[in-house]
Parts: structure tokens; C-alpha cells; sequence
């Protein structure tokens, strides 16, 4: 059957059937090709999209301006200080003058309900570029770089999450998993375990695709892994959190050796970004002044042969083009 997702919005890989989810990661696969050949079909030409930020971003803004202006779209960027979203205009009112001037709107923030309802009151598509609980666009990057980097069905692959395996990064790969009937292995402390109402909806969808799920705080569950994925010990705005996080989540640093426990060699590395791998940052710096070493994974790891991040973090761009080429429009 044909794949129409014009109008839809994109707000968790939840909301997508296993074929249309596939379509998308088929289109991205495209869309690279095409640009390394130098081609532009400039498809999103005259059209406008807006990118609304309450957190940081260095990719993921950069994701969608790039995609956009390939296409021949315009871009405007709005973050938490120059809008009166939210402050001076609630979202509802936003989201429905948006809408009348733009064909696409992203957003990042801190609650899904917020990009639940832009998109339920905007009348064009809305894409999750990053909530407390998902990040959806990443999901789809870091399965398109697990199909170029290991050479098996995604049915075939072990996904193993280390660490806070309730932030948004986790909770993004168990649905995409889920959908792709992959397996998923979360390893991390029981405190950080994902919320039982999440693994739960994932395993149901599991029933109809052969997805498994293995959460534990084991390292055996490692055995067996094609690829080994990370993410900061604190998300944006938890900050506060890190000495807790240190101490919870150092036994789960990604080392040398963590990724030799796999017994496979050919076990790739993927992590969103951005990392801490090394004290190049001013928050790893400070952080180690104060006794709290907040390296996620090593730099021996992070900069070695298996590490795909950035091939992963190109991929970004490929993968939101495809998700605003399938939807505006
Ligand atoms: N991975 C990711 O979303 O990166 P940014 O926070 O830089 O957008
Ligand atoms: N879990 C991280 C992901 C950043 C891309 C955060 O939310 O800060």
C-alpha cells in the first residue's frame, strides 16, 4: 500500500506504523545519495517553516535549517527570548498564527504535552525536535546509521542503551526498536530504570513485530551487542542532578572494555551528542573541579574505529529532510 504522510505531524515514532517508519528511513537513504551526487530537487521551494527552541541545540537546529535550505525552503528561528510563547501568548493562540504563516513548525522543549498541543491547534505539521520524554528525529538517525554501519536486518540487530535509561534518548530508541522489531537492552541502575508505562506500550507493539526487551542492571546483558549507544548522565535542565548521577551512573561509563564485554567485535558506538568525553568543556571542567567526573564514555572509545557518532550526527540532517519532504504538504 501506498505511504501518504502529508499533514502529519511528527511528534513520537510512536504515532508511525512499522512501513512508515520504514518509508521514511527508505526516503532519508535517498536523500543522502543525492546530496553526496550534488542533486537538489528543491521540493520544499516557497515554502516557509519555523523552528521554535526552549533548549539549546547545536544539531538539531542546524538539522532542519540546513534540510530546509536544501530544499529550497525559508527558515526562521525563534528561541525561549524572543517569542512571546508560553509568557505573553498561550500556546493555543501561538500555534494558530503559526499556522496561518508557516508550513511546518518544530519544536524543543521540556514537556511532550506542549508539542502535543501546537500540533494539535496549528492545522500544519509539527515536529518533536526534542521533549523531557522523546526525540523522535534522533531515533530515526541512529537506526539509518545502524543500517549503513552493521550488516544485518534491523530484526537482527541488539541495541544496547548504558545509563539513564528513562531520559528522552532512551525512551526514542525503545519505540523505535519496538517498531523495527529490534532488540533493545537497557543497562543502567534500577533507580533510573524506564517508567513501567513505557516499556509496557513497547512491548505490546513488541507482540506484533518480534521486538525484545531487556532492561537490567547486568553487564552479562551485554553479551552479544551490535552496538553500544550512550547519552549525558544529565539531560538538559536536570543539571542539578549530577553529583546523584555521578555516583549512580559511573559503573556504567562506556570503556574499553565494556565494549569488549560484547564478545563482538564488530560492535559499533553511538551516542546523540553532545558528549562528554574528555575535559575540552567548560562543564566537564567545572564539574571536575568540584570531584565530579562526568564523562559518559571514554576517549578512547568516543574517538575510536567503532565509533559512528559522526556519521550519526550527519544523519540528522538526512533523516529530519526526509521527515519534512513526507509531511509538509
Ligand atoms: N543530538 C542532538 O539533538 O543534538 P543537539 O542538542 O545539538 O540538537
Ligand atoms: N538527553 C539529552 C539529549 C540531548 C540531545 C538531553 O536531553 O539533554
Amino acid at each position: 500500500m501506498a505511504i501518504n504522510l502529508k499533514g502529519r505531524s511528527f511528534l513520537s515514532i510512536m504515532d508511525f506504523s512499522t512501513q512508515e517508519v520504514r518509508y521514511l528511513l527508505d526516503m532519508a537513504h535517498d536523500l543522502k545519495a543525492r546530496k553526496r551526487s550534488g542533486l537538489h530537487s528543491e521540493v520544499l521551494k516557497g515554502k516557509n517553516i519555523v523552528l521554535l527552541f526552549e533548549k539549546t541545540s547545536t544539531r538539531t537546529r542546524c538539522a532542519f535549517e540546513v534540510a530546509a535550505l536544501d530544499e529550497g525552503a525559508h527558515v526562521t528561528f525563534l528561541d525561549a527570548k524572543s517569542s512571546q510563547m508560553g509568557k505573553k501568548e498561550s500556546l493555543a493562540d501561538t500555534a494558530k498564527v503559526l499556522g496561518r504563516f508557516y508550513d511546518g513548525i518544530e519544536y524543543r522543549g521540556y514537556d511532550q504535552q506542549v508539542v502535543e498541543d501546537l500540533a494539535k491547534y496549528a492545522g500544519v505539521p509539527v515536529w518533536n525536535g526534542l521533549t523531557d520524554v522523546d526525540h523522535p528525529t534522533q531515533a530515526l538517525a541512529d537506526v539509518m546509521t545502524i543500517e549503513e554501519n552493521i550488516n544485518k536486518p534491523l530484526n537482527q540487530v541488539r541495541l544496547a542503551f548504558c545509563g539513564d535509561t528513562r531520559n528522552n534518548v532512551a525512551y526514542c530508541l525503545m519505540y523505535i526498536c519496538a517498531k523495527m522489531g529490534m532488540s533493545y537492552i537497557g543497562f543502567g541502575p534500577q533507580e533510573l530504570a524506564p517508567a513501567p508505562e513505557v516499556l509496557a506500550r513497547c512491548e505490546a507493539v513488541a507482540e506484533e513485530t518480534g521486538a525484545t526487551f531487556t532492561i537490567s542492571s547486568n553487564p552479562a546483558v551485554l553479551e552479544g551487542a551490535d552496538a553500544i549507544y550512550t547519552d549525558i548522565w544529565a539531560s538538559m535542565g536536570e543539571e542539578d542532578k549530577i553529583p546523584e548521577r555521578v555516583q549512580l551512573l559511573t559503573p556504567y561509563r562506556v570503556t574499553e572494555k565494556l565494549m569488549e564485554s560484547t564478545g563482538n567485535p564488530d560492535c559499533i558506538f553511538l551516542h546523540c551528542l553532545p558528549s562528554f568525553h574528555d575535559f575540552e568543556t567548560t562543564m566537564a571542567k567545572e564539574q571536575m573541579e568540584r570531584g565530579y567526573d562526568i564523562r559518559e564514555v571514554t576517549d578512547e572509545v568516543f574517538l575510536s574505529p567503532r565509533s559512528k557518532v559522526f556519521d550519526e550526527a550527519e544523519n540528522r540532517m538526512h533523516t529530519i529532510k526526509a521527515v519534512m519532504i513526507a509531511t509538509i504538504g
